[in-house]
């Protein structure tokens, strides 16, 4: 099959997938993960297709909605690109990426690392920061019936991956916890640059909250 056939099946059988998924993990932000992996990467050393298709397929089964199944997606993954005709190589590779890529596995050692899965991580940290990831984290907060922000709940920087899934600490708390520290996360120096931009539009996003809350602004 052509790559371009393969890309556009892809997104159809996602874009079907997501179709009932909750806001912070719908097709959208599928979609701007593809067009940040699309632009980062085309000034690195990668293998487009495998950059599209991890882009697309990354987020297939949110772990969280399968009782933090961590499997299901890459499972789902591989039935389908198989059920393709894909490469064998280009679907191991994706399946690395996936298995791969989360923040929360970012407390482990990684145990597979290439120019691609650099790429498509970066174009999904992109999206949990600026305008983007505030919004994003808010309506996730909403969903979990969190405060907005609690002065007497200091953030906690030094949860391990089980403490940071139980939390049920306000949102502000996560932009210190989890937001303000992709920056320097970052991997590809494209991804670097618009990270900056958006985490200095977070830093004042926050000094203008704090300023309005305390009846300041
Ligand atoms: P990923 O995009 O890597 O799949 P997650 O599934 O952890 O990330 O989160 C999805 C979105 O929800 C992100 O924008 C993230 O910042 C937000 N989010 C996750 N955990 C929290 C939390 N405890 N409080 C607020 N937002 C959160
Ligand atoms: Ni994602």
């Amino acid at each position: 099959m052509q790559e371009q056939d393969i890309i556009e099946k892809t997104e159809l059988f996602v874009r079907d997938t997501l179709q009932h998924s909750e806001s912070g993990h719908n097709w959208f932000h599928i979609e701007r993960v593809w067009k940040n992996a699309k632009h980062i990467g085309q000034y690195e050393p990668v293998d487009m297709l495998v950059v599209e298709l991890a882009a697309l397929l990354h987020d297939i089964a949110d772990s969280k909605f399968y009782n933090g199944d961590e499997t299901i997606g890459p499972k789902m993954a591989r039935n389908f690109l198989e059920s393709q005709g894909a490469d064998t190589a280009i679907i191991e590779h994706v399946i690395h990426i996936m298995e791969n890529m989360s923040f929360r596995s970012g407390y482990d050692t990684p145990s597979f690392i290439s120019p691609e899965l650099q790429v498509v991580q970066d174009a999904d940290r992109l999206d949990a920061i600026g305008a983007i990831g505030i919004a994003r984290a808010f309506h996730y907060g909403g969903y979990k019936n969190r405060e907005i922000y609690d002065p007497g709940i200091p953030p906690d920087l030094h949860m391990d991956k089980e403490a940071y899934k139980k939390s049920t600490a306000p949102t502000i708390n996560h932009f210190y916890e989890k937001l303000l520290l992709l920056k320097d996360k970052m991997n590809t120096n494209t991804g670097k640059k618009i990270a900056e931009e958006r985490h200095s539009f977070m830093e004042k996003y926050l000094q203008q909250f704090y300023a309005e809350w305390n009846g300041e602004a």
